[in-house]
């Protein structure tokens, strides 16, 4: 059966016809107001109508980057999106109507870590950890081949452990989470301060943005950095140690096999790699006297979260 996936982001959404080996045979995007629930709503369903014209579907997927009810029909919150005990899958199974399908919601890190568990990095493994760095750092966990969901949906909420006392306030409320430091938007804001603070040594960065530093985007600094520029390497050391050291204490719970680094920072490759891999060996507890879990990135890169709703939702 060919199912429709959606990756829900906060001002786009990318929507996927996915077959049952996690090929994505026509794909669609659409932009979204900013924080605007119904928008995203109506998006979605003109996307799926208009894949379900050329194509047989028999289940939406929707990757959401939020808490998911256990039931897979609404998002209970979003730190970064204004959904709040929102019924998503309802909202747009009333829009596509005509189309009778199912739809099912799934948190975007869970849909992202199937996809790779089943179709990608961790096909060969048993006992997985993603980490879609992004927006916000999102997590799945795969024990014993097994998706773990929690007794309420929202296991894996890896962003929101504290890892700051007193740190960064995060948009679930606390303070110091760990997406404060290990996300696409930590690494967006510690650039910008850096190029304020020490202009000197920012000069590429701040030409790549076009002469503000209000501008730079994760895709300058990953660009800056491989052409050797000195503070973007230095910046995507820090983001790779905190993912490291997080991932460290993850594995004081969990023993993955094998950690998979997804989203757009993954396009970094080693300049993020190889500090990931430094902090997260440094901060294991026994290391020299257990296996030192794989680290990789994503091989599915941002069709993930598509592939795997897809997937999940023909389940
Ligand atoms: C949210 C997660 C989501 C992650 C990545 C976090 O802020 O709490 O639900 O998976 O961001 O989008
Ligand atoms: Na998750
Ligand atoms: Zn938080």
């Amino acid at each position: 059966m060919h199912a429709i996936g959606v990756d829900i982001g906060g001002t786009k959404i990318a929507v996927g016809v996915v077959d049952e080996a996690g090929t994505i045979l026509a794909k669609v995007r659409r932009e979204t107001v900013a924080d605007d629930v119904a928008d995203i709503d109506r998006a979605i369903a003109d996307a799926c109508t208009e894949l379900a014209k050329e194509h047989e579907v028999g289940a939406i997927g929707l990757a959401a980057a939020g808490f998911v009810s256990p039931d897979r029909r609404s998002v209970l919150f979003a730190p970064n999106i204004a959904w709040r005990e929102y019924p998503l899958a309802e909202r747009i199974e009333n829009l596509i109507d005509d189309l009778d399908v199912p739809v099912v919601v799934e948190n975007d890190a869970n849909a992202a870590g199937w996809a790779e568990f089943r179709f990608g990095a961790a096909r060969e493994a048993t006992d997985m950890l993603m980490l879609t760095v992004g927006t916000g750092l999102g997590g799945a966990v795969v024990v014993d081949r097994e998706l773990v969901r929690g007794k309420w949906g929202v296991a894996a909420e890896v962003g929101h452990m504290r890892v700051v006392p007193g740190g960064h306030y995060c948009g679930c409320g606390h303070e110091g989470c760990w997406e404060q430091y290990a996300s696409g938007t930590a690494l967006v804001r510690d650039a910008r301060q850096a190029s304020v603070a020490q202009p000197d040594r920012a000069g590429r960065l701040l030409e790549l943005a076009g002469g503000d530093a209000a501008d730079i985007s994760g895709p300058h600094v990953t660009r800056a950095a491989q052409e050797g520029d000195e503070l973007a390497v230095e910046l995507l050391a820090t983001l790779g140690r905190w993912i490291g050291e997080g991932s460290a204490s993850v594995a004081a719970l969990l023993d993955p096999e094998l950690i998979v680094i997804g989203g757009g920072v993954g396009a970094a490759g080693d300049l993020l790699l190889s500090p990931v891999r430094k902090a997260y060996e440094a901060q294991l507890s026994a290391l020299g006297h257990r296996p030192v879990a794989q680290i990789e990135v994503a091989q599915h890169g941002n069709e993930a979260g598509i592939i795997g709703a897809a997937d999940l939702a023909r389940r």
